[in-house]
C-alpha cells in the first residue's frame, strides 16, 4: 500500500514541521512530508526544510491578486504530488474556499490551547492573562473560521508558575507528540 502523503503549512520557526518529519522518518508515522508550504519567505522553517530534504514552496501573498489565486497554486502542486493530508503548524492564514474545497476533512491544524478557548494569534498569553492554571493543544480540523473545526485531540498540562518561556516549552513539548497521535490517527481513518 503507498505510504501516505503529507504536505505541512508553515509560517514561522517549524519545530512542529520538524516534529512531523522526524516521526516520518523514524517509523512514528507512516507518511511522508513530500511539501512544504510557507507564506513567509525568510522563516526559519525553510531552513529546516533544506536540512530535512523536504521540498518547499515559499511564496509571498502579495504576489498574487487573491487568496483563490495562490491556494489554486497550491492545491495544484498539493494534487500533483497526491498529498493526502494538509497538516498547518503556525500557519499564520485562514484557509479559504479553493483549499477547503480541493481537500475537505483533509486539511488539520495544532493550536496552543484548550479549544474554543483562546482562540487566534496569542493563544498562550491570552490564557496567561486570563489566569489560566490547566493550559493545553488541540489539533482540530479546519474549516473557514479561526481555529474552528472539530476537535481531534487535546492534551494538558497544569502550570501555575510564570515564566512564559517555560511555559511554551512545555506546550510545544505536548504539540510535538500530540500531532503525531493526530496523523497517525488520520491516515489510519481512526478519528
Ligand atoms: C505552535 O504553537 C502552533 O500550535 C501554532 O503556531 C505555533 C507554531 O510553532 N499554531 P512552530 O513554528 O511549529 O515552532
Amino acid at each position: 500500500m503507498k505510504r501516505a502523503c503529507l504536505a505541512v503549512f508553515a509560517s514561522g520557526s517549524g519545530s512542529n514541521y520538524q516534529a512531523i518529519v522526524e516521526a516520518c522518518k523514524d517509523g512514528r508515522i507512516d507518511a511522508d512530508v513530500v511539501l512544504l508550504v510557507c507564506d513567509k519567505p525568510g522563516a526559519k522553517v525553510l531552513e529546516r526544510a533544506k536540512i530535512f530534504g523536504t521540498e518547499s514552496f515559499a511564496f509571498n501573498p502579495k504576489d498574487y491578486a487573491s487568496r483563490e489565486e495562490f491556494e489554486t497554486v497550491i492545491a495544484d502542486m498539493l494534487d500533483e504530488r497526491g498529498v493526502d493530508y494538509v497538516c498547518l503548524a503556525g500557519y499564520m492564514r485562514i484557509v479559504g474556499k479553493v483549499l477547503l474545497e480541493r481537500y475537505a476533512q483533509r486539511i488539520v491544524n495544532i493550536h496552543p490551547s484548550l479549544l474554543p478557548s483562546f482562540k487566534g494569534a496569542h493563544a498562550i498569553q491570552d490564557a496567561v492573562d486570563y489566569g489560566v492554571k490547566i493550559f493545553g493543544v488541540t489539533t482540530h480540523f479546519v474549516d473557514e473560521t479561526l481555529d474552528g473545526g472539530r476537535i481531534i485531540d487535546q492534551g494538558a498540562v497544569v502550570y501555575e508558575g510564570s515564566d512564559i518561556e517555560e511555559l511554551t516549552n512545555l506546550i510545544h513539548n505536548i504539540e510535538h507528540k500530540l500531532y503525531v497521535k493526530t496523523i497517525n490517527k488520520l491516515i489510519n481513518n481512526k478519528y
